[in-house]
């Protein structure tokens, strides 16, 4: 038989009592977290410049933390977190099986197909394409018949033209500031990007009036 100390118990049941939101660190972040204050749904520390990244608002059971924006799916999808903020451009990377609850229309910008200036596909030999967003590269050339070479990087895409390890990069484009400093244009668009809140489907079950109530809150700020 498992037993639990009442301490244990303790820690259990408020684990449970709280629902538990995935904010994504970053320049998207603190929007997110400034939506969700004026939503009523506050906790002030969030915001308070220290190396802590959980945060508690024991009176109205909320517990925040901050991941990096590509693990909140992770966090939601698996439970760790009830509910959380993910770009449309990590969802349809990684798939993860969450609901989508509604569009936050903020960190909008878009997924493209970006290269040197100048840059022409001849369509003669396979193309090399560097991204951070693999899947989302296959599935577009796939649709359109293209031989790609998929270069999976992490960061600093740009680059990757500019030294020549690839033709062509697959990024998000916001203010295009990025491309513009490296001698990079978009070439096509590929799909728009927003950031979303996403919910853990048991946990949606479990606790429908207060993730709803939160969404509700959220899209009435939006309008
Ligand atoms: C993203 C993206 C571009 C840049 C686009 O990178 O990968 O590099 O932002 O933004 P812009 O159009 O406003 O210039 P991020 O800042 O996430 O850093 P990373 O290169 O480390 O991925």
């Amino acid at each position: 038989m498992c037993r639990f100390t009442s301490s244990e118990k303790e820690d259990w049941k408020k684990l449970s009592d709280f629902l538990n939101i995935a904010l994504p660190k970053g320049r998207l972040g603190e929007k997110v977290y400034k939506m969700f204050e004026k939503a009523g749904f506050e906790c002030p520390s969030v915001l308070d410049d220290t190396r802590k990244l959980i945060f508690e608002n024991p009176e109205k059971k909320l517990r925040y933390f901050w991941v990096k924006p590509s693990d909140v799916s992770i966090y939601v999808e698996r439970g760790a977190a009830a509910i959380g903020i993910a770009g449309k451009d990590i969802l349809l990377e990684y798939e993860p099986d969450v609901y989508e609850l509604l569009d936050l229309n903020i960190g909008k910008c878009d997924m493209c197909v970006a290269a040197k200036k100048g840059f022409f596909d001849e369509n003669r030999k396979t193309l090399r394409v560097a991204t951070k967003f693999s899947n989302c590269a296959k599935r577009y050339y796939s649709a359109k018949g293209r031989d790609i070479d998929i270069i999976h990087l992490n960061g600093s895409i740009e680059i990757a033209p500019i030294l020549g390890l690839s033709d062509v990069i697959v990024d998000i484009v916001e203010t295009g500031t990025t491309l513009k400093e490296n001698n990079l244009e978009v070439i096509e668009k590929i799909f728009p990007v927003s950031a979303r809140l996403i919910a853990n489907k048991s946990s949606f079950k479990f606790k429908t009036d207060m993730i709803e109530n939160i969404a509700g809150h959220l899209e009435v700020k939006n309008d």
